[in-house]
């Protein structure tokens, strides 16, 4: 991290001044604590003996085939080893012992579809699905170990393939479906994956939206290692097809034998790999393995929503592209038994009350979403969900980016009629599972700060020589103790795992986030101090998108920031200087945003794009993005002395004008 960056974080802090004075707090009702699953004594259990803490939330929430020895082996950090010895088989946990114990008539899975069509999967019916699935994936010659990439929109047949994979030990890799042909090959590329599992398309808006053509781009060079498609049909539409290597699923799986039997996997085996976007250009493959992965999502899922798997209607509305998909869609509610709603498409189609017609249609009771929805919501005007019924809602979540007093407010008196508890959420593709959040029942929540780690997790806030900071103070996010579903490495670079996240602080994780300790000892989170922006809770790196910028042939140099939006937490930026033969006549920002939609996808398009004939940068060459970030948010630029060439911000503020 850049002393740039640090100085941008610290101009940022201060706008969070005010917050850190934030004097609401929200005790929980003697009621809701008394019939709560989290209890105060957790913590102190934790502090008392975190690995034995570990230990028996492994034995207790988990279905073991051989019982660990040692829980920890931290010989050789940052390598960490979690429930050693122990044989752990993901899908059983999370599908057959449930059978088992005679809650297969149990609903798994609500489904409701974009266009309003719905599917329920019962726990007898998901298992089943998924030993097809399993027998199937065998069928293609899909052994343990080898990587599957998954490529599908929010439809059941996702939670069905992931668990399929960690069935018969292969390793996941979902590929978010919003993602480019490009960076679908890039991953594909990586994992060195063997399937690709996709869907001829999905509906938007009530209309077919296809998927199948970007893998069929994707694999069109060769030179890469897929040898099958497995392509779920769910829109009907034409599609092409590649004779040999596509398969339908439902001739494949519906085709396959019901029977599979789950063997134990290592603890430590891979379980999945999912790639997120890091300070430089090249997205990271974020592997988690199996036993300490499945035991804090569990955990967590849980104590943090205080999951009744017996009543509650649990509702996370991420989608299984991303982190929060694998553990509270797929892994913590399954694991844990809880019935939950699967929604195929967007907020605010066909109107813009949707969700909250599904909440009243499934009676949902723990609602899980990001702050940029929430905030969408008001700006909708709360006389949308005040046309319906929504007090089968008890808790409701936040995860993604820091939310806004305003926002949780809101959250709480118009969503959650000022009853349900709120948990603000802090984790990370890398942490696996949540870190810091209130226990519902036990804290007293404040808005807008995650507040407390959970027990068994050792978070603090340092300063730049990793001292940890005192109460009213900022710094750095830091893990001071390895925890059961922290990332096991980058896939293919340990070099990178070390340096990335081990190397900025000694013996300590580095989470990239900058914070604050509030009076109380509470933790704020206030954003990103390196290269990577939080655009409506999804994580881009300013670097990859400058690097597709620069591959366009109109354009010599760029420079992307995140600037503050009302809306989406943070909206890209980009400055760029177009090369000398560009002419005026052609419009230069739509071709760009276009370029940039198919070398990543439409989430990364810049939303706004200034050409620029300099860019600030210091003697050494760097970007200075703090002083971009300024003009971007509409601010007079601050100190620009370090400056190799002290007129830059002059000729681009004219050059604006114009
Ligand atoms: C980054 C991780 C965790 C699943 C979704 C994002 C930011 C996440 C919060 C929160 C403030 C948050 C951080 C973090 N973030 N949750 N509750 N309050 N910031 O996962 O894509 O790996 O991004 O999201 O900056 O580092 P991700």
């Amino acid at each position: 991290m850049s002393q740039d960056n640090a100085a941008s974080n610290a101009t940022q802090g201060d706008a969070f001044e005010n917050l850190l004075h934030e004097n609401r707090q929200f005790p929980p009702s003697d009621e809701f604590a008394a019939a709560a699953v989290a209890k105060a004594d957790l913590y102190d259990e934790a502090g008392a003996d975190r690995l034995g803490f570990w230990a028996r939330q492994a034995r207790e929430l988990l279905s073991w085939d051989k019982d660990f020895g040692e829980t920890l082996d931290w010989s050789n950090p940052p390598f960490a080893k979690w429930f050693v010895g122990g044989e752990v088989n993901a899908a059983y946990n999370a599908l057959d012992r449930h059978v088992e114990a005679g809650l297969g008539d149990r609903v798994a899975i609500h489904f409701e579809g974009e266009p309003g069509d719905t599917a329920t999967y019962t726990y007898a019916q998901l298992t089943e699905q998924v030993k097809k699935a399993a027998n199937a994936f065998e069928s293609l010659g899909i052994a343990k170990g080898d990587r599957v990439a998954i490529y599908l929109p929010m439809i059941p047949e996702a939670v069905i393939a992931m668990l399929a994979c960690a069935r018969i030990g292969a390793v996941h890799s979902v590929v978010f479906g919003g993602f480019s042909a490009d960076a679908l090959r890039n991953r594909v590329d990586d994992a060195e994956a063997k399937l690709v599992v996709t869907s001829d398309g999905t509906y938007r808006r009530g209309k077919p939206s296809p998927l199948k053509p970007a893998v069929d781009e994707a694999l069109a060079k060769p030179g890469h290692t897929v040898s099958n498609v497995v392509v779920v049909k769910r829109n009907g539409e034409p599609v092409e097809w590649s004779e040999g290597r596509d398969v339908w699923w439902d001739d494949v799986v519906g085709g396959a034998s019901a029977e599979h039997t789950a063997v134990g996997h290592d603890s430590e085996h891979p379980l999945f790999i999912l790639y997120t976007s890091g300070t430089t250009g090249r997205p990271k493959g974020i592997l988690h393995t199996t036993g300490g992965y499945l035991t804090q999502a569990a955990f967590t899922h849980r104590n943090v929503f205080d999951l009744k798997p017996e009543t509650d209607v649990y509702w996370c509305t991420a989608d299984i592209g991303w982190v929060t998909g694998h553990s509270y869609v797929t892994y913590g509610p399954l694991v844990n038994g809880a019935t939950m709603l699967m929604y195929e498409g967007t907020p605010d189609s066909p109107h813009q009350g949707r969700w909250w017609e599904l909440v009243e249609k499934y009676k949902v009771t723990i609602l899980y979403t990001a702050p940029t929805a929430i905030r969408t919501f008001m700006k909708w005007g709360k006389e949308v969900p005040a046309k319906y019924d929504l007090s089968s809602l008890r808790v409701l979540g936040s995860v993604g980016e820091p939310i806004n007093p305003e926002a949780w407010m809101w959250y709480r008196e118009v969503i959650g009629g000022g009853r349900c508890p709120i948990v603000d959420t802090w984790w990370q593709t890398e942490t696996g599972a949540i870190m810091i959040a209130p226990l519902p029942g036990v804290t007293a929540t404040k808005p807008g700060s995650a507040q407390v780690p959970l027990p068994g997790i050792e978070v603090d806030v340092v300063d730049e020589t990793g001292a940890s900071v005192p109460n009213g103070s900022g710094g750095y996010l830091v893990v001071r103790e390895p925890w059961p579903s922290m990332l096991r490495g980058i896939w293919g670079d340990p070099e990178r795992y070390k340096d990335t996240y081990w190397s900025r602080f000694e013996n300590m994780y580095f989470a990239g986030d900058g914070a604050k300790k509030d009076e109380d000892g509470d933790i704020w989170l206030l954003g990103r101090v390196d290269d990577v922006m939080n655009v409506s809770g999804h994580r881009l790196s300013t670097t990859e998108i400058e690097s597709a910028l620069v591959s366009h042939e109109y354009v010599a140099e760029a420079a992307v920031v995140g600037a503050v939006d009302e809306t989406t937490g943070q909206a890209v930026v980009a400055f760029v200087i177009l090369r000398g033969s560009v002419s005026e006549e052609i419009d230069v920002v739509d071709t760009l945003r276009a370029h940039v939609g198919k070398e990543i996808g439409p989430i990364a398009k810049p939303k706004t794009i200034l050409v620029v004939p300099e860019l600030p940068k210091t003697r050494s060459g760097k970007i200075m993005r703090r002083l971009l970030k300024d003009v971007a948010e509409g601010r007079e630029a601050g100190d620009a002395t370090t400056l190799a060439d002290s007129t830059v911000m002059q000729q681009i503020a004219s050059s604006l004008k114009r």
